[in-house]
C-alpha cells in the first residue's frame, strides 16, 4: 500500500556548528552507523523500496554514502548495508533555498505522484520501527497519520504540538496543530514520522511562511485539520533519538552503544568505573 518514503535531509544544522559547516548532520555516527543510515533501515524494513532524500548545500557524502563501495576484506556492517542497497531504489534532489520542512517536501511532489507516503526526518532515530506501526493505522483509517510523543510541558513550545482527541489507547484524532506554541495547550509533540496523502502538496502550496520565517508542515497539516479532513496521531512507545542538538546525539550513542553486542560490554564497565570517579 505505501510504496514510497520521503527523507528532509536539507536542514543547515546550525545547532552543530562547526561539525556541519562542511558536513551534514544526518551523516554523524551513531556507534556503528550514520544516523541517516538508520532512517534508510526503517523504511526497508517497512518493505517500502523506493526513497526521496532531500537534500542541499554540504550534503554531498549523503549520497556517498549510499553509493556502493568495493572493499577486499570482508566486513560485516559494509555487507549488510549493499544488501539493502541492492534491493532499494535512492533518489536525490536538492531544497534550492533552506526555506523550512515543508519547504523540504514540496519538492518530493513530482515523485510522490497520487501515491500516500512515508515521510521520515533524516535526523531521528526510532526504534523499533515506527513507521511500520503508522503504516498499519494508515491501512486502518486511510487517512494521514503522524507519529507523537509525550514531553514536559514546559518543553512545549520548542515542538510541533497537537490536541486531539483520543479515541482509543495510544491514538488520537488530531483536532489543532502548532508550530512551537508560545503557550502549549498540550504535551503531545510531533516526532519525525509521518504518512501522508498526496493532498499535502495542495495545502504546502498554498502557505505562507510561517514560524521562524519558514514554511512549516506542522501549518499545512492543520489547514487540512481546520478544513475538516481526517488527520491521526500516533502516541509512539518505542525510544525516539532526535540527533537534532549535541546532548541527544551523545545520549543516543551512550543509550544504543551500552546495547551494542561489539562494543556494549566494554562501555558498561567504562561507565561504571567513570560514574564511581
Ligand atoms: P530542524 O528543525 O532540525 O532544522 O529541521 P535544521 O535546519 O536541520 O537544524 P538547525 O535548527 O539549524 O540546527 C527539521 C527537519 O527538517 C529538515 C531537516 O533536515 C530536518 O530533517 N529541513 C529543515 C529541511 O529539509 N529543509 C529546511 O529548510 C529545514
Amino acid at each position: 500500500m505505501i510504496r514510497k518514503a520521503v527523507i528532509p535531509a536539507a536542514g543547515l544544522g546550525t545547532r552543530f556548528l562547526p561539525i556541519t559547516k562542511a558536513q551534514p548532520k544526518e551523516m554523524l555516527p551513531v556507534v556503528h552507523k550514520p544516523v541517516i543510515q538508520y532512517v534508510v533501515e526503517e523504511i526497508y524494513s517497512s518493505g517500502i523500496k523506493e526513497i526521496l532524500v532531500i537534500t542541499g548545500k554540504q550534503k554531498r557524502a549523503i549520497e556517498d554514502h549510499f553509493d556502493r563501495y568495493e572493499i577486499n576484506k570482508e566486513n560485516n556492517y559494509v555487507d549488510e548495508l549493499e544488501e539493502i542497497l541492492n534491493n532499494l531504489d535512492i533518489f536525490f534532489i536538492r531544497q534550492k533555498e533552506q526555506k523550512g520542512l515543508g519547504d523540504a517536501v514540496k519538492y518530493a511532489e513530482a515523485f510522490v505522484e497520487d501515491d500516500p507516503f512515508a515521510l521520515l526526518l533524516g535526523d531521528n532515530i526510532t526504534i523499533p520501527n515506527c513507521t511500520r506501526i503508522l503504516m498499519s493505522i494508515f491501512e486502518e483509517f486511510r487517512a494521514p497519520v503522524i507519529a507523537i510523543e509525550e514531553i514536559p510541558i514546559e518543553k512545549a513550545r520548542y515542538h510541533g504540538i497537537i490536541k486531539g482527541e483520543n479515541i482509543r489507547d495510544n491514538l488520537y484524532r488530531i483536532e489543532d496543530m502548532f508550530e512551537k506554541p508560545e503557550e502549549p495547550g498540550s504535551n503531545l509533540a510531533i516526532i519525525g514520522r509521518y504518512i501522508l496523502t498526496s493532498e499535502v502538496f495542495d495545502y504546502l502550496n498554498e502557505l505562507k511562511e510561517g514560524y521562524g520565517g519558514e514554511i512549516q508542515l506542522t501549518d499545512a497539516l492543520k489547514n487540512m485539520v481546520l478544513d475538516g479532513k481526517e488527520v491521526y496521531a500516533y502516541l509512539y512507545q518505542g525510544s525516539r533519538f532526535d540527533i537534532g542538538n549535541k546532548q541527544n546525539w551523545l545520549k543516543a550513542n551512550i543509550e544504543l552503544g551500552l546495547e551494542d553486542d561489539e562494543v556494549g560490554k566494554e562501555m558498561k564497565e567504562w561507565l561504571e568505573e567513570f560514574m564511581k570517579l
